[in-house]
């Protein structure tokens, strides 16, 4: 079996930092992970910079990031200004080949994080991935807020997996259940796999994006795991959070889940000390250490 780790550090890591890392830092983040042998990297976001300033720089970074042969580099889109300034990177330097669009299972989330209601984010995405594929760029769909949100508490199953049905049938290739907030355990786990085996999604379309709010993300993992899904997402060294989203944290360490994936014999093609080496760096650089248990115990071998 091979799982692919879709990283999302220098996206979902950074986009909550306070204050702003330069342009060469997130440079070479995301050329030491693909050294550690990541094959799918989500870069930046072309989100509006007043929204989440730290990622203003999405273009440059893109603009002057070596490839390397073999990377994909996602970025998160949310609507046509955003595409637009994305297909602009120069094609010289590699362009953009990926994107993501992110949408809400709740309307508390979509207002705050899109200033959209649900209904209305489908007509936001609907011609970002029409035009996007028009232009042989894949497109990854995330849901948020799977099992509940701040606001508006537990979420059905049912609720999600509509949403997400609707976002993969724009003409996503994948579609990503965020728990945003960390809340979720096995047994939820469990009941939105049932809810979109229900509404005709398999395992084969769905990621899992777990934030470890509550130390719930590698058990969570295991369940999707043995349900079938291989594509899992998480942050080296477990940075991040949603700025829009009060109480969420860092994602699933991609350090944790590779420590288990290689005790379970799965492949994944990632070099684990090499990957810890660059989360210490970067927790140097961010001045507080990586929540990570695995970067925390292979710094004291
Ligand atoms: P809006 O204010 O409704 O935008 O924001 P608008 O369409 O009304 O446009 C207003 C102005 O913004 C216009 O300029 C646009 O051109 C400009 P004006 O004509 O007034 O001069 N504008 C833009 N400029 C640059 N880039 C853009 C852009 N769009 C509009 N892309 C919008 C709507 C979606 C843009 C805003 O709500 C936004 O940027 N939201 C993003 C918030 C965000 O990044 N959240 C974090 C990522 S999601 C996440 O972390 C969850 C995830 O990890 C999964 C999980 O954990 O669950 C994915
Ligand atoms: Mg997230």
């Amino acid at each position: 079996m091979r799982v692919t780790i879709y990283e999302v550090g220098p996206r979902d890591g950074l986009q909550n930092e306070s204050a702003v890392v330069p342009v060469e830092v997130k440079r070479e983040f995301v050329a030491r992970l693909a050294e550690a042998g990541l094959t799918t990297i989500e870069t930046t976001s072309f989100v509006h910079p007043k929204w989440v300033p730290q990622l203003a720089d999405a273009g440059e970074l893109l603009e002057s990031l070596p490839r390397v042969p073999g990377v994909r580099y996602p970025v998160l889109v949310p609507n046509e200004k955003g595409l637009d300034r994305a297909l602009d990177c120069a094609s010289d330097h590699g362009g953009v080949t990926d994107i993501a669009i992110f949408g809400s299972a709740t309307e508390s989330f979509a207002r705050r994080n899109l200033n959209r209601t649900v209904e209305s984010q489908f007509e936001m995405f609907a011609p970002v991935v029409e035009r996007a594929l028009a232009h042989g760029v894949r497109v990854r769909a995330y849901v948020s807020m799977c099992f509940a949100d701040p606001w508006e508490g537990p979420v059905a199953p049912a609720q999600v997996a509509g949403v997400g049905r609707r976002l993969l049938d724009l003409g996503c290739h994948e579609l990503s259940l965020g728990d945003t907030i960390g809340v979720g355990t096995p047994r939820h786990v469990e009941d939105l796999l049932d809810a979109f085996a229900e509404a005709g999604v398999g395992p084969e379309r769905l990621a899992v994006h777990f934030h470890d709010t509550y130390g719930q993300a590698l058990a969570n993992t295991l369940t999707a795991l043995r349900r079938g899904i291989t594509v899992v997402d998480s942050s080296a060294g477990g940075i991040g959070g949603c700025p829009y989203a009060r109480s969420a944290t860092g994602n699933l360490a991609t350090e944790d889940l590779v420590w288990m994936l290689d005790g379970l014999g799965v492949e994944t093609g990632v070099d684990v000390r090499s990957l810890a080496a660059t989360s210490l760096w970067l927790a140097g650089i961010l001045g507080r250490p990586s929540p990570s248990r695995v970067v925390q115990a292979l710094a004291r071998e």
